[in-house]
């Protein structure tokens, strides 16, 4: 496809991982409460396939954030949407597309145990562990990548290439 440069994860590697990933969470919350949390909209196809290989009755719900760029570090996010549901005695599983720096989600996950979760752990496909600038512990990794701007299975460049099923690597021409 135009703007492609080189496909990193395939259909099928992504399904595997998602599998992996819902075996271990089945066995994990099988006596617990879980709510799955996705973060709005890159995590909408990993949820969906997820949320469909977690052999568990579950709720789901989503938020919507957005990280202020240019002040990074300050750690400030902002709510686009709120979760609708009250989250206390909830086992919350936040699921996201991919984790860069970690700030989004360290401000979450203080928020909703502020709001008196029961628990709180997040899965997500990919991360840049070597861009994190906020210690965040994920239990539930799919696969670590290296620092190149990613597009496909719900990750976006100005709001293109979403739909795509496989995650790729942009061609610098998009930029231009
Ligand atoms: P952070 O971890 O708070 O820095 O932000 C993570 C969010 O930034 C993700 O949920 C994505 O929405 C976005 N993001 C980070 N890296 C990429 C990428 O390579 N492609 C597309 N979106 C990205
Ligand atoms: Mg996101």
């Amino acid at each position: 496809m135009t703007g492609i440069k080189e496909v990193l994860f395939t259909e099928e590697e992504l399904a595997v991982k998602v599998d992996e990933l819902a075996k271990r969470i089945t066995e994990d919350y099988k006596d617990k409460n879980l709510l799955l949390l996705g973060i709005l909209k890159g995590a909408v196809p990993f949820m969906a396939d997820l949320m469909r290989k977690i052999d568990l009755e579950l709720q789901y719900d989503f938020m919507d954030v957005s990280s202020y760029q240019g002040s990074t570090s300050s750690g400030e996010v902002r709510i686009l949407k709120d979760i609708s549901a009250p989250v206390e005695g909830k086992d919350i599983l936040i699921v996201e597309d991919i984790i860069d720096t970690g700030i989004t989600l360290s401000y979450l996950k203080n928020l909703l145990l502020h709001r008196g979760a029961n628990s709180i752990e997040i899965v997500t496909m990919l991360s840049k562990p070597d861009r994190r600038l906020k210690d965040l512990d994920v239990k539930y990794n799919g696969y670590d990548i290296e620092d190149n701007f990613v597009v496909g299975y719900g990750m976006d460049f100005d709001e293109r290439f979403r739909s795509l099923p496989y995650v790729a690597i942009l061609d610098e021409s998009v930029y231009k």
